[in-house]
């Protein structure tokens, strides 16, 4: 593991304006694109190892330091991420969820067995309320998956009139006895999870019809009334062109997953840490591949809805290696490197070109499962270079994208595989600023980039980047911040703007004219 000291590396890029520039960044800002949905930086937390209990429940008796449950310390940090959305409570969980058995006395809930991850006692201790507790203390909106797999319509239906319902009915009353007054703001309901395989092994022309069936029910006041999402594919454009063609006027968003695996095999899937750089690359060359996989989805929803009705929404993607060795295989639990925080700023650069389309995406998962956030140790939290990354994207958060070009791009090359060695990205946030993201895939050679922005001078940018001296640097309960961002800064000489990116770098600044 490699530690980056921030103030060296800074001082270096200042220093280092190049002679020339190997590549281009144009930047339109007269052109503006579609507005990158706050959402495409959403989250995903599933009843799955330790993402939920300990990792971010302890309950109210707990010795770590908590609000209502939720630990102080993962909360805190999810706060200054601007965590805009969460998806909750699966995944493959949600297809088994009975909502009923998640409210009222926590002591009286029954205890089931989470047949989908480790056959770990279900404590139903997260149920309804306390979900959106921890939404409410993050002031996230919500997306609340339905069981559609082992459930009913009329399950399903009674929990949106639970949630939402402002009358005196029997389950609106039932809600206010278990402490809420007023409806919960249920921004997204998701009608069912991965149809095609644990949420049932569905075709997606049964699904469809099983969808309409289900939609029928989900009544709630106009004022409240969740945007009902469809769940589709995965690998193909098969469902959402299906799903698309078939539930018109009836959905705002069709589903898609896409999980990074370095090798892409899900028997071997490859390390978290220690991996060679042919997994580097593999990893990255994989994750780039999400933009084809939107194209096609895209085109399918171009076909079927040219009014631009039905929203893309991957909502869920990210890395998926190896177990790490002694824990739970069931729990998912996996180290999380510089290669991760690479991986998604590629996926947020490719989300950003496709905002008219992709106007929600949730990482899997928010803490200790997957690609998190955070990892945590008992009472011990942890930040991952994954964290980093969607801290330094935080304007681009609703931000008005903008084109960009790239000119004379350097070529990335292990063996037969090649991928672009800068990845770029540009909007206007609204801050009225001009943002940055740059990412150089090649973990051994730096590139220098010029900057230009169409019709304005620009001055120079300051911002963060985040790198390291090894590939796989990551925080560990004894180092937190091995690997953390250092400040980036670079002023323009003769009107010309060059910048030295770092090898196996992230890169956010905000431009000065
Ligand atoms: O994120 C872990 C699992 O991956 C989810 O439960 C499921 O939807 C997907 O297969």
């Amino acid at each position: 593991m490699s530690v980056v000291k921030s103030s060296v590396l800074t001082l270096a890029m200042l220093a280092a304006a190049p002679a020339f520039s190997a590549v281009t960044i144009d930047v339109d800002p007269a052109k503006p694109g579609a507005v990158i949905n706050k959402n495409v930086y959403g989250q995903f937390a599933e009843h799955l190892g330790t993402g939920i209990y300990e990792g971010m429940w302890v309950g109210p008796g707990s010795k770590i330091p908590n609000v209502r449950g939720w630990r102080k310390d993962v909360v805190g940090a999810l706060k200054e991420l601007r965590v805009p959305l969460v998806r909750w409570p699966g995944g493959c969980f949600a297809d088994e969820y009975h909502w009923k058995e998640g409210i009222g006395p926590r002591n009286k809930r029954p205890v089931k067995v989470n047949t989908n991850w480790g056959g770990v006692e279900e404590s139903n201790a997260v149920g309804t309320h306390e979900f959106f507790d921890l939404a409410e203390m993050l002031g996230a909106d919500t997306y609340v998956s339905g069981n559609l797999g082992t459930g009913s319509p009329q399950e399903m239906s009674e929990w949106i009139e639970y949630m939402t319902s402002d009358s005196k009915s029997t389950l609106a009353e039932l809600r206010r006895k278990n402490g809420r007054a007023k409806p919960f703001k249920v921004d997204f309901f998701g009608v069912g999870n991965e149809s095609w395989g644990c949420g049932g092994n569905m075709t997606p022309e049964y699904y469809v019809n099983l969808y309409n069936n289900y939609e029928t029910f989900l009544k709630a006041p106009p004022q409240y009334r969740p945007k009902i999402v469809a769940s589709g594919g995965h690998s193909t454009n098969k469902w959402t062109d299906v799903l698309s063609g078939g539930l018109k006027g009836r959905t705002v968003g069709i589903s898609y997953h896409y999980y990074t695996i370095p090798t892409g095999n899900w028997d071997v899937k490859g390390a978290a840490t220690g991996f060679p750089e042919a997994q580097w690359m593999s990893t990255l060359a994989n994750a780039l591949k999400i933009d084809t996989s939107i194209k096609e989805n895209v085109a399918a929803l171009e076909k079927n809805d040219p009014e631009k009705k039905i929203s893309l929404l991957i909502d869920e993607w990210g890395t998926w290696y190896d177990v790490e060795k002694g824990t739970n295989a069931g729990f998912l639990f996996q180290q999380n490197t510089l290669r991760d925080a690479v991986v998604a700023a590629l996926h947020f650069n490719i989300f950003h070109a496709h905002a008219d389309r992709v106007t929600m995406t949730n990482i899997a998962q928010m803490v200790n499962v997957l690609q998190a956030m955070i990892l945590t140790d008992k009472d011990q939290m942890l930040l991952t270079p994954t964290y980093h990354a969607y801290k330094m994207y935080v304007p681009f958060q609703d931000a008005t994208s903008l084109p960009v070009a790239l000119r004379d791009n350097v070529e990335y090359k292990v063996g037969a595989t090649s991928i672009p060695g800068i990845s770029a990205s540009a909007a206007r946030a609204k801050d009225g600023k001009l943002y940055l993201a740059i990412v150089n895939t090649n973990p051994n050679e730096a590139s220098d980039v010029a900057l230009n922005v169409a019709g304005q001078n620009v001055s120079g940018v300051s911002g963060q980047v985040l790198t390291a001296a090894a590939m796989d640097a990551h925080n560990t309960f004894k180092h937190k911040d091995a690997i953390k961002p250092a400040p980036f800064a670079a002023k323009a000489v003769d009107g010309k703007l060059s910048l030295k990116i770092p090898a196996k770098a992230v890169v956010v600044v905000a431009v000065d004219k």
